[in-house]
């Protein structure tokens, strides 16, 4: 078993916490049943629930899935812990300064929309507090669809965890690096990485190179796996093996922590005697894990065309509809484009799914301004978008020769449901209202008397 962060017992202090960031040690594969312990002899041998569990632990099952799922699909992890999560306090409802992840939003609008980035506070605050909701498909007390956050922190969660009960969590940073403690171990994730939190596991973000900005996808519909390839074979896009998952730690800790849950929308705090991060041991395929996004190996055209986007999907949430995505998450990472006598950018459209898109570095290939790191766009259901009346100039008159795009990754998340802005995303300062402006050079070019083949 896997051991070396064996004794550590609490990450409060810089020193201690850097010592433990860069000791990480991972397991490999995505969906494994894997296996971890943090002191020899945690883990129980042929059996989950053992009358009495080595070193007066108490067993807990988390479920990812229903207890019936099929097997091919079926998620649940056992824990050996210290106290069971029953002992909490009571909860009550936070209210926050503003709406941010609460309920309250606003129709579906039909233009395009686009944020600049959000600046980072200049007063203290953590991942929870630095958490503003942009846009909700769906409803979690359905199972359907996502929501898309934007956070800005500047501190470390100080003796407090977060679990949320509507859904999964894909933290994609744009600056800075993240320290994620969850029940099941450690991961860091900087940005080009990304890290994923299942629905209902306790976590705490602690930074440890100091402020961080990014996007989060909250996934209320089944958990993100990895697609299927089809024709392209048994490997390709993201592999399996380079996803990482931590080994087991824990804290045994009797300070008073706060727990926040997030519940229908709504932030709950309740107060524990001790650390959350108390799991010794466990097994199962309900588990954080991590992803270098330079690994993804993309799929493009090597003749004509520009292929629709689907081939660069990471991660995606499969609805009960086949080939129709709750959410979907796709990464635009470097790539050489070499397509002959072609429109190179992204084309034109209108997409009866609904698109949020982000950008962690460099620029997109569809914007030649406007579209920055930390920003965001979201084009709803049959919304008309494409390249802006620049970067359609410059493909339409550049001489093709093969090009690498380098430097840059643009990000997706796809829903099949109409993602309805908050009144926090309608009202923000960052909102470019002038967005509609970039495709307004797209003179009429139209000559009938033109041979056709020009
Ligand atoms: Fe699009």
């Amino acid at each position: 078993m896997n051991s070396k962060l064996s004794v550590e017992r609490e990450v409060r202090d810089t020193a201690t916490r850097t010592r433990l960031t860069n000791e990480l040690t991972y397991q490999t594969g995505f969906g494994n049943e894997f296996s971890t312990e943090a002191i020899s002899g945690a883990l129980p041998i042929g059996q989950n629930n053992p009358q009495k569990p080595a070193f007066g632990l108490y067993a807990e099952q988390l479920s990812g899935t229903s207890f019936t799922t099929a097997r091919a699909t079926n998620l649940r992890t056992w824990m050996y812990r210290i106290r069971p999560s029953v002992l909490q306090g009571t909860y009550r409802l936070i209210r926050k300064d503003s709406n941010a992840l609460a309920p309250l939003d606003v129709a579906p609008l039909p233009e395009a929309q686009r944020w600049n980035p959000q600046p980072l506070p200049d007063t203290p605050v953590d991942f929870v507090d630095g958490l503003n909701t942009l846009a909700i498909s769906g409803d979690p007390a359905t199972l359907s669809g996502a929501a898309v956050h934007l956070y800005a922190a500047t501190i470390d969660m100080d003796r407090k965890a977060f679990v949320n009960t509507d859904g999964e969590m894909l933290i994609i940073p744009q600056q800075g690096t993240l320290c994620l403690i969850t029940e099941l171990g450690m991961l860091t994730a900087k940005p080009r990485e990304i890290a994923v939190i299942p629905r209902g596991l306790k976590f705490a973000v602690h930074l440890p190179d100091g402020p961080s900005r990014g996007y989060v996808c909250e996934n209320h519909g089944s958990a993100f796996r990895l697609p299927d390839l089809g024709l392209i074979g048994a490997s390709g896009l993201a592999n399996r093996r380079d996803f990482l998952t931590p080994v087991a730690r824990f804290e045994d800790s009797d300070a008073a922590h706060e727990l926040i849950a997030k519940t229908g929308g709504q932030l709950w705090s309740t107060t524990l005697d001790h650390s959350p991060f108390d799991v010794v041991a466990w097994h199962g395929n309900v588990a954080p894990y991590k992803y270098d996004l330079d690994r993804f190996q993309s799929i493009g055209s090597i003749s004509f065309d520009h292929p629709d986007p689907s081939i660069y999907t990471v991660l995606t949430s499969p609805s009960d509809t086949p080939g129709t995505a709750n959410a979907d998450f796709c990464a635009l990472t470097t790539r050489w484009a070499v397509a002959e006598h072609t429109f190179r950018p992204p084309y034109f459209h209108r997409n009866v799914m609904s698109e949020f898109m982000g950008l962690i570095c460099g620029a997109h290939d569809a914007k030649a301004g406007g579209f920055v790191p930390g920003g965001a766009s979201i084009h709803n259901a049959f919304t008309p978008h494409g390249p802006d009346a620049e970067t359609y100039r410059r493909a339409r008159d550049t001489t093709l020769e093969p090009h690498k795009i380098t430097e840059s990754i643009a990000f997706m998340f796809e829903t099949r449901l109409p993602l309805r802005l908050t009144a926090w995303a309608v009202q923000t300062p960052q909102r470019q209202h002038d967005y509609q402006q970039c495709w307004s050079a797209l003179a009429k070019q139209f000559d009938g008397d033109r041979h056709a083949t020009e």
